[in-house]
């Protein structure tokens, strides 16, 4: 059977970089314009750690996204060795702070202040267990022994799995899963564990970053794995499994940064992000299931209703722009030039 046209409850995206400054002004409509809500990063320079500067970053981001008065930035805190726990349980109880993310120190753009030890916030996640809080994980252990293409499978084994023991009660996020073994992880734990899938993860594999010369307008973190584990995520996100939910992790980086000696890792997936994630749905025969993807699973984990409204996707080709923003900033969207067979109706 051949579909026209999709409509679904609005989705949400539970995981993206939104910047700050002349950035944030150029790429925050394109999330607006698709998703009611977002969980918005907070690895900006300085990080966001306190409740106030969350806000203050809120209505910087109302601000950009003043054409779509709806749509709703999630915030959450950046964890350092010394996040005070009565910062992070204050600002969730005031409703600033939606969620606390970790990044293990040095693992991708502006971590150098993350955790360099989960026992330096054994306090926080204490105190987040208590109060319901989620945890958002960036999953990779950062050490000189392990190969890039190791670090989420070794980082399970290290971190995740003696945290969520330590925790168990603790809402986790692992965050842009790109392994199998963290596909298996997340399916078969028992606990209050979650995981976002990036819709670059559901469509490349390292070969298309690497193969006829290197593209870095796919380098991002966690790096692109073999086809082995591309296809364990699609399965993952179109199993059915409440477990799995939309995040796109888009991250926005100036063409100049990313085409450069040592090139910035993130893919800025924004733009047409909800088309690229239902041809996925659609090549895996499994559109009955993208509500839930992208709509339902991840309101339920974080205990939020779903959204009101209702948007329409049509089967009208579609070709991605070269370029979005202007110079010095311009940066280059996800599929640049390639013709897409779904339009998001506006
Ligand atoms: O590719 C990535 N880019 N991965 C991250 O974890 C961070 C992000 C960024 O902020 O640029
Ligand atoms: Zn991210």
């Amino acid at each position: 059977m051949t579909v026209d046209s999709i409509t679904l409850i609005q989705p949400d995206d539970w995981h993206v970089h939104l910047r700050d400054g002349q950035m944030l002004k150029q790429v925050a409509a394109y999330t607006a314009r698709q998703f009611g809500r977002a969980i918005i990063m907070p690895n900006l320079t300085p990080p966001v750690i306190t409740a106030q500067m969350a806000s203050e970053y809120r209505l910087r981001i109302k601000q950009a996204t003043a054409d779509y008065p709806d749509f709703e930035p999630l915030m959450t805190a950046y964890l350092t060795d010394s996040t005070d726990p009565v910062e992070i349980t204050q600002g969730y109880k005031a409703g600033i702070f939606t969620a606390a993310k970790l990044y293990p120190a040095n693992a991708t753009t502006n971590s150098a202040a993350g955790v360099t030890d989960v026992r330096h916030i054994h306090g926080v996640l204490e105190a987040m267990q208590g109060i319901g809080m989620p945890l958002l994980v960036h999953g990779e252990v950062v050490s000189e022994d392990i190969d890039v293409f190791d670090r989420e499978a070794v980082f399970i084994e290290r971190i995740m799995d003696p945290l969520l023991k330590d925790f168990p009660e603790l809402k986790v996020v692992f965050e842009h899963i790109t392994t199998k073994d963290a596909a298996d992880f997340v399916a078969s734990h028992h606990g209050r564990l979650a995981a976002t899938i990036t819709v670059h993860h559901l469509q490349i594999n390292r070969n298309d970053m690497l193969v006829g010369g290197i593209k870095p307008h796919l380098y991002c973190l966690p790096v692109a794995k073999r086809e082995r584990h591309r296809q364990a995520l699609r399965l993952a996100a179109t199993s059915g499994s409440d477990r799995f939910f939309l995040g796109t992790d888009t991250a926005p980086h100036a063409v100049g940064d990313k085409e450069s000696a040592c090139g910035c890792a993130g893919i800025f997936s924004a733009p047409h992000a909800l088309e690229n994630y239902l041809q996925v749905f659609e090549e895996e025969q499994a559109l009955d299931r993208f509500e839930a993807f992208a709509s339902l699973n991840g309101p339920a984990f974080y205990g939020l209703p779903v959204n009101k409204k209702t948007i329409t996707l049509e089967k009208v080709i579609q070709t991605v722009p070269d370029s979005a923003g202007t110079e010095p900033l311009n940066v280059q969207p996800y599929r640049a030039g390639d013709i897409l067979s779904w339009r998001l109706q506006q």
